[in-house]
């Protein structure tokens, strides 16, 4: 379906080129002065200079013939040279009911240029525990995809393990010190290796942390870590399959972790699946002239001429041989290309690796890793916060897992709603339906407390504001959802049905005010995702939901005695429920029946 906004800017258009101005003055925009109108164009104002002649003559002009049109319900000029305009309740009535009969769409078409966008997001890294900071980049990266693939792009997501550096060495080292027999240690040992891991995710937990807290007070230790880290990455086998079984143990866990997140990735890859690359690309970049020693490190020039601030060499080497993270990543960059060929790659990581970043992308394209039909994006987000402004942190002042976090939301969401079982249809709310929906209820306050925000900016994770029922909030949203669901129940619990009825025209502003809301959906899909900007899809859902509430209050809609308005109503019920059930799966989280 066209977009609202398109549809009158044509109309105005046509008028302004009636009166004999040119069509570029005809572009309308949604009021800014909604107690006035609804749409407007300013066109007459900038025609004014064109054709010497007042603005508020031409707009006369095009509001008199504009009131000649059945699409308007006003269309008025008003001085200094503005139009202000309503359209028909019935032209808007119709649009909405296009969108229903739009099934999942919603008057949203799939794009005309469909693409291949690999998405990078996750970067948890093996081993160690989720912990806040990645909690953003697996919001916003899954809604990002979700949006992406919505408007009919080809997404595909990645987790890009971090499972390639001193960690592994640490670990391999601890377990060397506590238990020297292991089969894997044994050089000479030639036959297969045991399937299974020879230690839980609890042990692996443990083990990390003691080796990294050794490794700072025991200069030998670091030794020993530094060097099993490169046997490892030469190839040693012993500890090529402990590397195995650290990353399945680590890889069911986390798939245990994001999976609650309501998360997924489409490829589970590594930054060991780089390694591979790794020679062929250095090669090819010295040869090609690119990559030259500097101090004893191999680096490639990426400083471009209209540099404000000084951008330093991307790193490939370092002195002694070693790949770093920017190898990785630069290799990583091979195998995408490689296998998917993709038009866009996306990475959704904190935004302090802006610069990094920046070195990374211009490397990749300087040296041919990827061309110019391929577009490298840096979605980086800000820092979540704790109350005080600072990183959020435990109250101990540690690093925050992503799991306590969540538990903690749970039970506070539970209090709640056992608080909340007083009304009819939720005395019977049981324990284990209570345990659900408060899972449910505090991952839409989690993520849509984070995806309000524009992503770049840092923002306060303020437990007891983003668990409210009430403002600009998750919660409050759901409640939205369930308020409708719960009048559809009764509805069709009386034994009624809406078969057959269309949404007619609006019978009150206030439902005049929901259609107008409903009818911005396409605007708003395309928008939120040209721009990667989930928040555009919270600013909506929001408004969308204040426009039903204020219907709903206004409203009687059960004990309306007229069936077809009866049914009209119900009918512009479930598509509200329905638009906002989209965009929470949009947004990555989803409503429970009743809260
Ligand atoms: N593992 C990294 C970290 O925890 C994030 C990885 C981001 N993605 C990337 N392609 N570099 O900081």
């Amino acid at each position: 379906m066209k977009k609202m906004i398109d549809l009158i800017t044509a109309e105005v258009t046509d008028a302004f080129t009636a009166c004999g101005y040119d069509s570029v003055y005809g572009r309308a925009t949604l009021s800014n002065r909604p107690d006035l109108c609804e749409f407007q164009c300013n066109g007459a104002m900038a025609a004014a200079k064109q054709y010497k002649k007042a603005p508020f003559l031409i707009a006369d002009e095009v509001a008199a013939k504009l009131a000649e049109n059945p699409m308007f319900s006003m269309a008025e000029s008003v001085k200094p040279g503005f139009l202000n305009l309503k359209i028909e309740e019935s032209f808007l009535a119709d649009y909405v009911a296009g969108m229903q009969e739009d099934d999942g769409r919603f008057g949203c078409e799939k794009t005309a240029h469909p693409k291949t966008i690999l998405i990078d997001y996750g970067g948890p890294n093996v081993a160690k525990p989720l912990h806040v900071g990645h909690l953003r980049s697996a919001i916003i990266g899954e809604s990002v995809k979700r949006i992406g693939r919505f408007a009919g792009h080809n997404m595909i997501g990645d987790v890009h393990l971090g499972d390639w550096g001193l960690q592994m060495g640490l670990i391999i080292t601890e377990l060397k010190t506590r238990r020297p027999g292991l089969v894997y240690f044994d050089e000479a040992y030639a036959g297969e290796y045991p399937e299974d891991a020879p230690f839980t995710i609890a042990e692996l937990e443990e083990i990390y942390p003691t080796a990294s807290k050794k490794s700072k007070e025991d200069e030998a230790y670091k030794e020993a870590a530094m060097q099993a880290t490169f046997e490892l990455q030469q190839g040693r086998r012993g500890y090529k399959a402990l590397l195995a079984h650290i990353l399945d143990v680590s890889v069911n866990d986390l798939k245990r972790n994001y999976e609650n997140l309501a998360v997924s990735f489409e490829l589970w890859k590594g930054e060991s699946d780089a390694q591979p690359y790794i020679p062929d690309m250095v090669q090819k970049m010295k040869e090609d002239g690119f990559a030259y020693l500097s101090d004893g490190a191999l680096v490639v020039d990426v400083k471009e001429d209209t540099d404000t601030k000084e951008i330093p060499p991307c790193m490939i080497l370092k002195s002694d041989g070693a790949s770093l993270y920017n190898t990785t990543d630069l290799a990583t960059i091979v195998w995408r290309m490689r296998d998917y060929h993709p038009d866009e790659i996306i990475y959704v990581v904190d935004k302090r690796q802006e610069l990094y970043f920046t070195q990374v992308f211009r490397c990749a394209r300087k040296t041919g890793l990827v061309g110019a039909d391929t577009r490298l994006t840096f979605l980086g987000f800000g820092t979540m916060n704790g109350r005080d402004g600072k990183p959020f942190k435990t109250r101990e002042g540690g690093v925050m897992r992503l799991e306590h976090l969540v538990d903690g939301i749970n039970e506070e969401m539970l209090k709640k709603i056992m608080e909340n079982r007083k009304t009819k249809e939720n005395l019977d709310i049981g324990e284990e339906e209570a345990g659900e929906t408060a899972r449910v209820i505090a991952l839409a306050a989690i993520k849509y407390g984070d995806l309000s925000n524009q992503a770049g900016k840092d923002y306060i994770f303020d437990i007891e504001r983003f668990t409210s029922f009430e403002g600009n909030t998750g919660p409050y949203i759901l409640y939205t959802i369930v308020r409708i669901k719960s009048i559809l129940g009764k509805y069709h619990g009386l034994g009624k049905d809406e078969n057959g009825a269309v949404i007619g025209a609006a019978h009150s502003k206030s439902e005049k005010d929901l259609m107008l809301v409903l009818s911005q959906f396409n605007a708003v899909m395309e928008t939120a995702c040209e721009e990667t900007a989930p928040h555009k899809v919270c600013a909506y859902i929001y408004d969308l939901s204040n426009a039903f509430n204020t219907f709903y209050h206004e409203t009687k809609i059960m004990s309306e005695e007229n069936e077809c308005v009866q049914k009209s109503y119900i009918r512009l019920l479930t598509l509200t429920r329905s638009v906002l059930e989209t965009c929470i799966d949009l947004l990555g989280f989803s409503a429970p029946e009743r809260m």
